[in-house]
């Protein structure tokens, strides 16, 4: 076992995995959450009464689609819809419907890490709403940013929904926003979910779940070291955690480690060594505010539109413009 000297990693994967388990504290990386199974944990977590923040974001669109759509059509110039992570679609299909049905002169462009995914997309669009010319993009976001910015002539308007954005400290979406900026041109659109402060036990239900949801997803990240590089981590030696800091907004998910362990990661060539109680930082959930939301637009160059919310104020939709 090699520990001191850093080994040659043949992923980004394994290359974040060794800086955060040998870091103080530990963390990982909530992005990697996401492969097959945890694409299906996160299904389950937005179908779960506790997540309240999909249903709010499926509300919003519901009562407000007709001047959402509106927004977008603006002058009747032909645009392509662009969204970031795009995942099922269930939400975006509302959108999409009402652009339809308002005869707007549009095509879709979903953007997603996962090939699968935007496969599964592609084909429910083409059945549902044949009307839709969709073009999928599969990429990172920071890459297809780039090629956004590069698209065709076409006005743009960008969605980034069901407040992804608050797995980014402020500084990092600050960085984000401004790649979405100098994506778009004047006359273009970004159109984005931010969930919003709120009673705090509400947030802290919807992030630790009795039925143990949650918990699958973010020890998913710990199946998935042990399937794609060769470790041993025994789940049932860690505790899903969370803490919510109402005067920062942010929600922070843990694995605590109930006992003193070794874990061996053989293609890192790594043994980790954790002590009773010690933390693994998995994820961010930033919660959000009016005040918050147009400091980061200000921030990045960008000012807000108008926005949209549900009657108790839990999730709201802003459209920014430059
Ligand atoms: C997909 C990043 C918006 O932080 O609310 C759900 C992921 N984590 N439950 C969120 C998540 C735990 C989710 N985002």
């Amino acid at each position: 076992m090699r520990n001191k000297e850093i080994p040659t990693f043949t992923s980004v994967f394994e290359q974040e995995v060794y800086e955060g388990l040998t870091a103080f504290p530990k963390h990982l990386s909530s992005k990697y959450f996401y492969d097959e199974v945890g694409d299906k944990l996160f299904q389950d977590i937005m179908a779960m009464p506790e997540y309240y923040l999909t249903n709010c974001e499926f509300d919003i669109f519901e009562a407000h689609k007709e001047v959402i759509a509106q927004h977008f059509i603006k002058d009747g110039s032909p645009f392509s819809l662009f969204e970031l992570g795009a995942g099922d679609g269930k939400k975006t299909k509302v959108l999409l419907n009402q652009l339809v049905n308002s005869n707007a002169d549009f095509d879709f462009r979903p953007i997603d890490i996962s090939q699968n995914v935007l496969d599964q997309l592609e084909n429910s669009i083409k059945k549902e709403i044949p009307e839709v010319i969709i073009n999928t993009l599969q990429g990172t976001y920071f890459e297809t940013l780039r090629d956004i910015g590069k698209a065709n002539g076409k006005r743009k308007v960008i969605l980034f929904l069901g407040s992804n954005i608050g797995n980014l400290l402020h500084p990092m979406a600050i960085e984000f926003l401004k790649n979405m900026r100098d994506s778009i041109g004047d006359g273009d659109l970004i159109f984005m979910g931010f969930d919003q402060k709120k009673h705090p036990q509400v947030i802290l239900d919807a992030y630790n779940d009795k039925t143990g949801i949650t918990e699958a997803f973010n020890k998913n990240i710990l199946t998935r070291i042990n399937k794609e590089m060769g470790a041993n981590f025994n789940l049932d030696n860690f505790l899903h955690w969370e803490v919510y800091d109402p005067e920062t907004g942010t929600a922070k998910s843990f694995l605590v480690s109930k006992e003193k362990q070794e874990i061996t990661i053989e293609s890192l060539d790594l043994m980790v060594r954790l002590k009773r109680w010690e933390t693994i930082h998995t994820e961010i959930s930033q919660k959000y505010d009016d005040d918050v939301v147009e400091w980061l637009a200000e921030k990045s160059g960008l000012s807000v539109v108008t926005s949209f919310s549900d009657n108790e104020e839990n999730y709201k939709n802003y459209i920014f413009k430059k």
